[in-house]
This record gives structure tokens, sequence and C-alpha cells, in this order.
């Protein structure tokens, strides 16, 4: 008998960590990791970690011989700012990679009998505004509009939805007898920002970049205009979003590719929430115009009114408390000890 496991790909990432502690606080026993990096020390017994690609083919198959995948959470990515200076690499992970995890979660849903839940994380860059007149006329999309990346990473993450969406519903649909297909469900999410680990990679990365600098004295300078407006998540959110979605009954599901957000803010918004707790906090601003344009591409907000009445989803962590009772104390910890 194959033992049966929950897998999480990219698990060493900021998303991956702050999930796989969370699920093994929930109990969740049998949690199979995957990464190409190891597991910081802190976290090596929540999971049976394995270190390697998820291109890797042989891998995958040592894997499905070994154990038998009920859920996976795939979260291994090259983010955007990364996926622009490496956009064949960014095709092979982010598309490649996840083609080959929907092929094996097809299978085993096949073999089973039963679907393979996956899980995946979209993003904003999913979206291209076409211009900022039409960003502030269009505040709050919905998910089936302006879906027009200008990044890699973007297209990259809106073709994986499709193909998800694809292996959900229509998978060898044209078979003498349809097989039991996996069960899809996609999270588009806003910029994420973790108390407990420093992003790198993503566009949206100045906001928690001003955070992590003001709290070690450090001087920063954002990367795009202080009026740049985009949705933001504080991270614990991120892993409700992710858990909700996967424990909702999929009868009441309506999409594949729900929106889901918690607060909207400007540069200088930020910039405002992090000088109220560090008055001391020199940030200013030096636009780059090459990452300016993909955040002016992206939305300033997001409609995710599916979200909330199909699976309930309501972020915990509003502006106020995301600042006062989760970023900022976790942050002054890590850096004053
Ligand atoms: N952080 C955000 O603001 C944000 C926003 C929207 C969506 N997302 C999505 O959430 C997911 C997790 O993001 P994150 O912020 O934790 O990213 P991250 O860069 O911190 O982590 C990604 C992890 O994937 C691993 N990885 C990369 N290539 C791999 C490969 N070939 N094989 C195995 N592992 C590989 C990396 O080593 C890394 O640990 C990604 O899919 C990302 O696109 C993140």
């Amino acid at each position: 008998m194959r033992k049966k496991v929950t897998l999480i790909t990219g698990v060493s990432g900021e998303v991956g960590l702050a999930l796989v502690k969370n699920l093994s606080e929930l109990g969740y026993s049998n949690l199979l990791t995957l990464d190409i990096r190891p597991l910081p020390p802190e976290y090596t017994n929540y999971s049976s970690h394995i270190q390697g690609d998820i291109l890797d083919k042989s891998l995958l198959n040592r894997l499905v011989s070994e154990y038998e995948i009920i859920t996976i959470f795939h979260m291994a990515a090259l983010l955007s700012t990364r996926a622009e200076f490496t956009p064949v690499a960014a095709h092979q992970v982010n598309v490649e990679g996840t083609m080959g995890l929907l092929q094996l979660a097809a299978e085993q849903s096949e073999w089973r009998g039963d679907p393979v839940m996956f899980i995946f994380p979209s993003s904003i860059a999913a979206y291209g505004m076409p211009d900022l007149e039409t960003k502030s006329k269009f505040p709050k999309v919905r998910e089936w509009e302006w879906n027009y990346p200008i990044t890699m990473y973007g297209c990259n993450k809106l073709y994986c939805e499709m193909l998800g969406t694809y292996f959900n519903e229509y998978y060898r649909q044209l078979a003498a007898e349809r097989p039991q297909t996996l069960d899809f469900r996609c999270v588009r999410f806003p910029g994420l920002i973790s108390a407990f680990t420093v992003p790198s990679g993503g566009t949206s990365d100045y906001g928690p970049e001003m955070l992590h600098a003001a709290a070690q004295g450090e001087a920063y300078a954002a990367f795009v205009r202080p009026d740049t407006q985009i949705p933001f998540m504080a991270m614990p959110d991120a892993v409700t979003a992710l858990l909700d979605l996967s424990q909702a009954p999929k009868q009441a599901l309506s999409r594949t590719v729900y929106n889901v957000t918690s607060y909207s803010l400007t540069a200088e918004q930020f910039r405002q929430q992090v000088l109220m707790a560090f008055p001391d906090a020199e940030i200013n601003f030096e636009p780059d115009l090459k990452r300016q344009q993909i955040v002016d591409s992206w939305p300033a907000d997001l409609n995710d009114n599916d979200a909330r009445r199909d699976w309930d989803w309501k972020p915990d962590y509003d502006i106020e408390r995301s600042f006062s009772e989760y970023l900022v104390p976790n942050i002054l910890k890590r850096y004053q000890g």
C-alpha cells in the first residue's frame, strides 16, 4: 500500500513555508514537500522533504510509485521579475513544470477513480491594463476582464489557469469513456506580504521591502512612483485562501479561477503605514521605468465577490490589523530579537 500524502511543491518559498507550517499545525501529518532548495532547519519536522526539480520526470515517476498523492498545492514557480530576465527558464518551470504535475494528477485521478485536488496560485500578473487611464477607469477587475498580461510570468499564469481548467473539465473529452478528471482550483493572489520572509523576484516586492528595510534601520528607495496602486494581502490570509478553497464542497464552486484580495494601497499609502510603525524610516521613490510599466499594467484592485459568495472567502487582516497585529510585531521580533 502506498502512503497517502498531500504534496506541496515550492515549499521553501514564502508561501510554501507559511503553508506547510499551517497545514502541519492543523494536523495534516502526511505532508510530502518538494523544492530545488532544502527546507530551513526549523521547518524540517513538518514534512518528508525531497530536494529536487519539478521538471525531473524520473523524480515524479518515483513519487507516484512510492506515494498516493491526494492533493497537490503547487507553489513552485519563477516569479515576475526573475521570469522577465530568464523567460525561457520561466516558461519551463511555470508552464512545463505545471503541465507535468497536471498530467501526474490526471493519471492518479484516473487510477484512483477519485479526483486528485490540484490547488494553483495565480496572480494579478494575469491581467494587463493597457494604460493608466484604463486602470483608473476600471479599478476593481473581475476574473475574465483585461486578461492581456505583458510579462512572461503573467502569460505563464494565465495559460496554466486555462490548462488546469481544461484538465478539470475537458481532459480527453473525445475518449469513448471519459476518465475521472482531476479537481483543479485556483486563486489569483494580489501582492503578498510576509513578516517572516523577505520577498525576492516579484514586482510587488517594493511594499514588503519598505517594511523589512525600515525594521532594520536601512534606507530604502522604492522602484515605483508614489501613486502606484495595486492590491495586497498579508501572508496568513493567503494561506487561509488556499486552505478554504481546498475545503470548499465542489458543488459550491461556480468557477475554477477565483480572485481573492484584502486591501488596495498606493505606494505612498504603504509608506505612510510603515512610517506609523517606524517614524524614522528613510523611504524614497526612485522609479525604475521598466518595472514601473509592469506594475502599471496590474489592476488597482480585484473584485473577489465570487470567492466571497461561493466559498465564504473573507480576509482576516485588513490594513490596520495586517500592520498592527501581524507585520510590525513579527518583523520587530525578527530583527530586534
Ligand atoms: N509572493 C507573492 O506576492 C505572490 C503573488 C501571487 C502569486 N504568487 C504565487 O504563489 C506561489 C508561491 O510564491 P512565493 O512567493 O512563495 O515564491 P518564492 O519564489 O518565494 O518560492 C517559489 C519556490 O519554488 C521553488 N522552485 C522554483 N523552481 C523550482 C523547480 N524547478 N523545482 C522545484 N522547486 C522550484 C523555489 O526554490 C522557491 O522555493 C508561486 O506560484 C507564485 O507565482 C505569489
